[in-house]
């Protein structure tokens, strides 16, 4: 099996150099993104490998098909950065559903408490020896509602980590789970009654600005909302408005609608011309973190193992269980 393996970053190759070995397949580790102007890279390769802001649209997925690529591997667990209209049929799209729930979870609840407790403004104070406090004051997590939207992998473990904070969790999602210690109502109760919201559903056409002017209108003043899930979920321009008029007391975002192209990039030299991104960073309030909420060792190394799996069931005609169908 040979793979192209698209926007390899340094950390890639720690687990993925060693197993390749191991499967006996030769991987390409290619810097660039997979992109229109990148896939003649992958001639001659069985499956390309590619990473969450990979977009691949129908006119990508029919150039694979055409060079013979039989495959596309995720990295990742969502999937809606693949035209799976379009690849129906075609090219088997194979995905790594879950590697480490907590690595999220945990991410999330540190945002929370960092935007609260304003812990990173605390960190550049200390650090130049101002030990004034003020404007510091948060509000305590303990015995208030959190709402968690999706209860999946990721969700079930953000209510474990709600729970060790002794909070009462309410949740939303389509497709309830039978025993969770939480209390399922609907989206609009949800809004209405959470002091923090976290957000671990898919995006999908349903959840696409699940957070948005209307729904911000309907929640609590002062309300803190993480998104560690897919940008898309939050209309970017209604969340600058909550913050503005300082109805949200906070936000953690990991995840941005317009991040493709941005996130995992330096550009710490360059002009940003995305406005709302450089408008939300000007906010004490609100910790912007470039999709990371993934990044622990134990993640990486479940990525990598899951991947080469995918790429032995498919090589080998074995069932495809982690096969993202249309
Ligand atoms: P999962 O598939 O285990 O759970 C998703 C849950 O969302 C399911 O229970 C599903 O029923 C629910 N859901 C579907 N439609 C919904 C709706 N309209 N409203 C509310 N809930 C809905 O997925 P998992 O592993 O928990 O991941 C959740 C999301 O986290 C992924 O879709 C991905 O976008 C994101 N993610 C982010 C990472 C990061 O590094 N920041 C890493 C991994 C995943």
């Amino acid at each position: 099996m040979k793979i192209a393996f698209y926007s390899t970053k340094p950390y890639d190759r720690i687990w993925f150099e060693p197993m390749a070995k191991e499967y006996g397949y030769t991987i390409e580790f290619i810097d660039l993104p997979f992109a229109e102007n990148t896939i003649f890279l992958a001639r001659g390769y069985d499956a390309v490998c590619i990473f969450v802001n990979d977009e691949t649209n129908a006119k990508m997925i029919e150039q694979l098909v055409e060079i013979g690529v039989k495959a596309i591997l995720l990295r990742s667990a969502g999937f809606n950065h693949v035209d799976m209209k379009a690849a129906k049929d075609q090219i088997k799209v194979l995905r790594v559903p879950a590697y480490s729930p907590d690595s999220v979870a945990e991410f999330a609840m540190g945002l929370l408490l960092a935007c609260n407790r304003m812990i990173h403004k605390a960190y550049g104070r200390t650090r130049d020896f101002n030990m004034n406090i003020n404007g510091f004051l948060g509000t305590d997590f303990c015995h208030k509602n959190a709402g968690v939207i999706g209860t999946g992998k990721i969700g079930q473990a953000m209510i474990r980590i709600l729970k060790g904070f002794s909070m009462n969790v309410l949740a939303f999602d389509p497709y309830p789970v039978k025993g969770l210690d939480v209390e399922y109502v609907s989206l609009e109760e949800l809004f209405e009654h959470s002091s923090l919201i976290s957000l671990h559903c898919p995006l999908t056409d349903d959840t696409k600005h699940i957070i948005n002017a209307e729904s911000i209108a309907k929640m609590k003043k002062g309300v803190y909302i993480v998104n560690t899930s897919r940008g898309g979920l939050i209309d970017t321009d209604a969340l600058i408005d909550g913050l503005l008029s300082q109805k949200i007391g906070g936000v953690g975002l990991d995840v941005y609608e317009e991040e493709e192209g941005i996130f995992y990039e330096d550009w710490s030299n360059r002009i940003m011309q995305d406005d709302n991104l450089a408008r939300l960073t000007t906010f004490p309030n609100v910790i912007l973190t470039s999709h990371m909420g993934f990044f622990t060792t134990e993640a990486i190394q479940a990525i990598a193992k899951t991947t080469l799996d995918n790429a032995y069931a498919l090589e080998n005609g074995l069932e495809l269980v982690n096969e993202v169908k249309a």
